[in-house]
């Protein structure tokens, strides 16, 4: 290895705008980044970790049509809720940036005219399912049909799966357009293509040696050893079935247009457009912080990092890389530590049948126990295979090791202190006084260094907490409650000694751990430190502790089962435990208090209703503003019957602007708040007041 790096860029899988997460994403893509990159900061290097929506394709499209809305409805949803259960969950982006910014457009849209300009793509003509019903071509997933090779009939175009095949959509039996659920006839349309077989050669030779001739820099070396086995053996397998042409555009509407003459009305793959917002991300976070995005994605001294799915190994290991060579300039993936797949409860995560555990609802359920979950996924990360989470044995590793351990041993040396010198240090302390304590927390350092450098983040994090199981051994053994009346030195020594190790047990977990480091720090009333033997620590005479807090609490039977009803309850299709998503809008752009002051808010009293000939929706109104007596027209038939809220008060704005509906007009409009089930509710005062209150 030749280069050093200097700066690294660390990406997580974007995931789709198109529902929750769940604890298989977390496990698989988004927890070991996080952890690696904590590492990273730790370490003082120059990392940029992001992350972001993957907001096109049929992904989208396809839920949009499933809950019967626009697909701009279900990325706003769902951005924001990722967004902050991301965030809840301590996952550390440096930013989460979304594929339907403007600049993203730009960046692919560039990405593209360069590819094309450079002769990288090849136009083919070729004949695809189009839905007369629909006048649209049906890509992917719009189109179902019976599996040619296990008969399953419901084997999507580009994929069965139940046997997992690979299809093209002409391969499938009695193919049915899931619009009209009629059959497609074939037209001819035209597509842009990457001739992925112009490129087997140096990719293999960069897969399997870590360079290729006539490589250039940017691009530097990566170690072939350090790649996973899983990776690079399914890298190696789909290059020994010969790579072939890929389409690179679509017949949709919804996607980043095709930037170049003759591409009206399609879009790009998604698949092109969704790694290229890695790099609009990052151009995002470097104008918003001052930065060269440049530094992060062109210069030889950059090693870029992919976390990913197994699922999404191809993209970033076969058609990314092309990508990026074809237009040139760009780093090449110096790793992609893909994770396979966590099962839950010894079945498959499925969103379909809602056999999952969703991250917003555990932080529900849980709250203040991220750091829980973050211990117990990444001991059963599904690194070098299959895994999987049960409830009881996510008690199990909450009540025996982190209860019993952890916080057994730092909270017994925390009381101890308080108890024996009112958590006042009695003796200076850099250095550990006993060899043997000194011996077991370099190695602890080391082998977290070794395991987290090789993406093992599950035998790291199981170094660390032998660290805390030897301090409750050494804690045990030597006794400071029995020796304090007879050798009082000697227990302050121990206790001393014991600080000093949860000092450093600290540090360690800070990657894994974060919310449970800072309450070491806190408690040890320090300032957190870096990772490694070469930071000391240091405990000086006179300083206070802060009072003993309890890291973990034990995890109740009860709560355990209720876990496990749930999931029962929501694979027999009970809805009240599909996943919960409210369907909070999104914040709008700030307003200034003169912008509120122009709206005259009052109180009104319904005097009359009744409803408005052929609209099923509305209902006129007139309303006792104080000031006068009016009409107003509004949407509210279907959830109240006029007799039901006459001498209602509501809150009506006054100023607004009257309008016609259906022929009659409205002079004002009524506030009303819709529930997570479309439901409108009145805004009213607590108690009848007088109508014509102003409400300010
Ligand atoms: O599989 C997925 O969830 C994709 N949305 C991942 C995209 S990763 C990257 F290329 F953006
Ligand atoms: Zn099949």
């Amino acid at each position: 290895m030749n280069h050093i790096p200097k700066r690294y860029t660390v990406t997580a899988a974007l995931p789709y705008a198109n529902g929750p997460l769940h604890i298989g994403h977390i496990a698989g893509a988004y927890l070991p980044a996080d952890i690696f990159v904590r590492y990273l900061r730790l370490l003082g290097q120059d990392v940029v970790f992001i992350c972001g929506s993957d907001e096109h394709g049929a992904a989208i499209t396809l839920r949009a049509k499933k809950e019967g809305v626009t697909p701009k409805e279900i990325i706003d949803k769902y951005h924001f809720i990722n967004k902050k259960a991301f965030e809840d969950f301590g996952i550390s982006f440096d930013i989460f940036h979304r594929t339907s910014e403007p600049l993203h457009y730009e960046t692919a849209q560039d990405f593209f005219k360069t590819l094309d300009a450079k002769g990288s793509f090849e136009i083919q003509r070729t004949e695809q399912f189009f839905d007369e019903e629909f006048q649209q071509f049906l890509a992917d997933r719009y189109i179902m049909g019976t599996c040619p090779k296990c008969g399953h009939p419901d084997a999507y175009g580009d994929q069965c799966e139940k046997c997992g095949s690979s299809l093209n959509p002409t391969d499938l039996i009695n193919p049915r357009s899931i619009l009209s659920g009629k059959t497609p006839i074939l037209k001819e349309t035209k597509h842009w293509y990457l001739p992925m077989q112009h490129h087997q050669q140096w990719l293999e030779e960069w897969i399997t040696t870590g360079k290729f001739e006539g490589m250039q820099p940017p691009i530097a070396p990566h170690n072939p050893e350090a790649w996973k086995p899983n990776v690079k053996g399914q890298c190696l397998s789909w290059l020994k079935d010969g790579l072939k042409s890929r389409a690179m555009t679509r017949d949709l509407d919804w996607g980043v247009p095709v930037p170049v003459k003759e591409g009206e009305g399609k879009v790009l793959y998604v698949w092109l457009d969704a790694p290229i917002g890695y790099i609009s991300a990052t151009r995002q976070w470097a104008a918003d912080n001052g930065k060269d995005w440049r530094l992060y994605w062109q210069d030889e001294n950059t090693r870029l990092i992919h976390f990913i799915g197994k699922d999404n190994i191809v993209f970033h290991c076969i058609i990314f890389p092309i990508i990026l060579k074809a237009h040139g300039g760009y780093v090449l993936p110096d790793n992609v530590p893909a994770n396979e797949f966590l099962n839950l409860e010894g079945d498959k995560i499925s969103t379909s049948r809602n056999h999952a555990v969703w991250l917003h609802e555990y932080l529900q359920d849980f709250p203040g126990k991220q750091d829980e979950l973050r211990y117990v996924l990444t001991s059963i990360a599904p690194e070098n295979g299959d895994s999987e989470f049960t409830w009881k044995d996510f008690q199990t590793r909450i009540n025996s090791e982190l209860v019993a351990i952890l916080g057994n041993f730092v909270n017994r040396v925390m009381v101890l202190y308080h108890k024996y010198y009112q958590g006042v240090i009695q003796s200076e302390r850099k250095k550990f006084l006993l060899a043997e304590n000194e011996q077991i927390v370099r190695k602890t350092y080391d082998a977290l260094k070794e395991n987290i450098e090789q993406y093992k983040f599950r035998q790291a994090l199981f170094e660390v907490m032998d660290l805390a199981r030897y301090g409750n051994k050494y804690l045990t053994e030597n006794e400071p409650w029995k020796r304090f009346a007879t050798n009082p030195q000697q227990a302050e020594q121990t206790l001393t000694e014991c600080l000093l190790l949860i000092a450093h047990l600290g540090a360690c977990l800070q990657p894994f751990l974060p919310a449970t480091a800072q309450k070491i720090f806190t408690m040890l009333n320090l300032e957190n430190p870096s990772i490694g033997w070469n930071n000391p620590i240091e405990l000086k005479k006179g300083h206070t502790l802060n009072n003993p807090q309890l890291l973990f609490e034990k995890i109740e039977d009860e709560i355990i089962s209720q876990q496990i009803e749930k999931l029962k309850q929501a694979k027999m299709g009970n809805k009240a435990n599909s996943p919960v998503i409210t369907n909070t809008p999104p914040a709008k752009p700030e307003i200034t208090y003169d912008d509120f002051a122009k709206l005259d808010l009052r109180v009104g009293t319904i005097l009359e209703a009744q409803k408005v000939p052929k609209a099923d929706k509305l209902l006129q109104l007139i309303i006792d503003t104080g000031l006068d007596k009016r009409i107003v027209v509004s949407g509210i038939a279907e959830h109240y019957k006029p007799e039901e809220i006459i001498g209602k008060q509501v809150t009506i704005l006054i100023n607004l602007a009257p309008r016609k509906l259906r022929g009659i007009e409205s002079q004002g409009m009524i506030l009303m708040a819709k529930d997570d089930q479309g439901k409108l509710h009145f805004v009213c005062p607590e108690t009848v007041i007088n109508p014509g209150a102003d409400i300010a």
